[in-house]
């Protein structure tokens, strides 16, 4: 099929993946008019993997010399109005970013065959983040809830399940999200890093560590690694007034949709036995032989 329903969103594929229409016009924007530049930083992710931590951890990474904590931006603003995302916020709202000073921290949802050619072509960087599927699910789930009245009730959580197994969901199918960035990034580390939330939960110091020096700001004492871990934390940024008001940009989504439970492992809270064999059983045909090992 060409259009499918998930939930209340009518979905499109283009480009192998599901969108809603209005996303794709978006994407096709980025597609003719984004420009990277060398020293640009893109943030890669699919929906519900930690794209808010990235879009914390990376803006305090790079100005994690500079100021204290009442100069850091994540106090004022949700971190999804710190970095913006190329075709939901940049290119919908007409954006000029050719303003920005490098470099520019930006953030797409598209998969690694649908990015502007700039941005494989160019010398910028991508840090790609892949988070266990049922972990995505369950969040994706909470997340499409936020948005439906108290009448509707929540989604149906077998329904959701269906299309998130079947990959028609946003920017799905996830597991395809995922492999195409991994290949990439085993072809091009240089380019693309590619890290896992679970992994990240474990041990922070370790792999913002690496993502630091990624980007060319390996960090010069343990104190800024812990400065940085710190303002980006999400006890910290689930509690600051900015992010338990508001919403972020059209979306409707409240500013604390964002900050749910911050956790590995709340698919066990969920998932029945039959849904955990029917997926545990579609990720190991998937990644069969890919050198891909996702937590799941
Ligand atoms: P849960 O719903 O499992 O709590 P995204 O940012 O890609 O939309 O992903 C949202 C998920 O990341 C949510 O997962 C959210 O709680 C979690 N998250 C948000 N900010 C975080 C942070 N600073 N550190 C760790 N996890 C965070």
């Amino acid at each position: 099929p060409k259009q499918i329903w998930f939930g209340h969103y009518e979905l499109c594929k283009w480009e192998g993946s599901w969108y809603s229409p209005p996303v794709i016009e978006g994407a096709l924007a980025a597609q003719s008019h984004f420009e990277a530049r060398d020293d640009d930083i893109i943030i890669a992710s699919s929906m519900k993997v930690g794209t808010t931590w990235l879009k914390s951890l990376i803006p305090s990474i790079m100005n994690c010399t500079q100021g204290n904590d009442h100069d850091d931006p994540l106090i004022a603003k949700n971190p999804h109005n710190v970095v913006h995302t190329l075709e939901l916020q940049v290119y919908p709202k007409k954006q000029d970013i050719s303003t920005l000073p490098s470099p520019r921290i930006l953030h797409t949802h598209l998969p690694y065959n649908s990015l502007p050619d700039s941005i494989k072509n160019s010398n910028c960087k991508i840090v790609y983040i892949a988070r266990n599927p049922k972990d995505v699910f369950v969040s994706l789930w909470h997340f499409m809830n936020k948005l439906r009245t108290e009448d509707e009730g929540p989604f149906p959580i077998e329904e959701a399940f269906e299309n998130f197994c079947s990959g028609a969901h946003f920017y799905g199918p996830y597991l395809d999200h995922v492999l195409e960035y991994w290949n990439k990034s085993r072809t091009l580390p240089h380019k693309i890093l590619f890290l896992k939330y679970e992994e990240m939960k474990r041990n922070p110091k370790e792999h913002v560590g690496n993502l630091a020096s990624f980007l060319g700001k390996p960090f010069a004492n343990n104190e800024e690694l812990e400065i940085v871990l710190w303002r980006s934390s999400f006890g910290r940024l689930k509690n600051l007034e900015v992010n338990k008001s508001g919403t972020v940009f059209s979306s409707g989504f409240p500013n604390s949709s964002f900050f749910r439970l911050g956790t590995t492992g709340d698919w066990k809270n969920y998932f029945t036995p039959e849904m955990q064999e029917c997926l545990d059983e579609i990720v190991r045909l998937k990644y069969e032989g890919t050198g891909l090992d996702l937590e799941i």
